[in-house]
């Protein structure tokens, strides 16, 4: 079990995205330094229409899911996966707003996020990162210390199966990812939160 620090991250939930959370999650990116905003999407946004807000709001919680941290009202962070087509792989991509970095959110939803992966038959998630970014290569080292990485411009690329994920940050079953799926669908952000502080 993940313990959260009670300073803060204790009240924070984790609820799946739907898409009509446009606007808390444009307030996300409205949240993130250019340092975050460039380390998620790998090349430096000027402007915060460059971000792809359609796309990331196209999630059908089978081959496209996101489960978002929700603090009070507000997303303040997005851990994704999008399948490759007709495929039994991910590719995964995660974000934390600046002020609540390093409080285990990423490791709260990286957990649930592969167990709802698990559940509808994605085995393995493909993370592509910059070498130079320490965070998510120490985090990734948690999951799989022998995680093989491939080096190409800069920007590592690995595949880890998903039950290493599950592992090795420690998910608990959860109502919002029981293989049957998620309980609360419908309803605002705040009414779909259903993974509670200490899941
Ligand atoms: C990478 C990123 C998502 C990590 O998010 P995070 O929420 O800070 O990650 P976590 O808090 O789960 O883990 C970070 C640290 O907190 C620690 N931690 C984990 N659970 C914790 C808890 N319950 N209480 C306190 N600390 C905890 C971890 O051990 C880790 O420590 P370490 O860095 O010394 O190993 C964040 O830095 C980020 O948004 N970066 C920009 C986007 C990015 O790089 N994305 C990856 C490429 S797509």
């Amino acid at each position: 079990m993940v313990t959260i620090q009670e300073t803060g991250a204790g009240r924070i939930g984790l609820a799946q995205l739907e898409p009509s959370d446009r606007e808390p999650l444009r307030r996300l990116f409205y949240r993130l330094s250019a340092e975050t905003l460039y380390r998620r999407f790998m090349s430096p946004i000027a402007r915060l229409e460059q971000v792809p807000t359609d796309r990331l709001l196209d999630v059908d919680h089978r081959d496209r899911e996101a489960i978002v941290s929700v603090d009070d009202r507000e997303i303040v962070g997005v851990a994704r996966y999008f399948r490759q087509p007709g495929s039994d792989a991910a590719e995964m991509a995660v974000v934390v707003a600046d002020a609540w970095q390093g409080q285990g959110l990423a490791t709260r939803m990286l957990a649930a996020l592969a167990e709802r992966a698990s559940a509808v038959g994605i085995q393995r998630f493909t993370l592509i990162m910059q070498a130079d970014n320490s965070p998510i290569l120490r985090l990734l080292r948690r999951v799989d210390p022998s995680a093989k990485l491939a080096l190409s411009q800069g920007v590592y690329e690995t595949t880890v199966p998903v039950v290493a994920w599950m592992i090795n940050l420690r998910v608990q079953p959860s109502a919002c990812c029981s293989p049957g799926g998620c309980s609360v669908r419908s309803g605002t952000l705040q009414a779909r939160v259903v993974i509670g502080a200490n899941a």
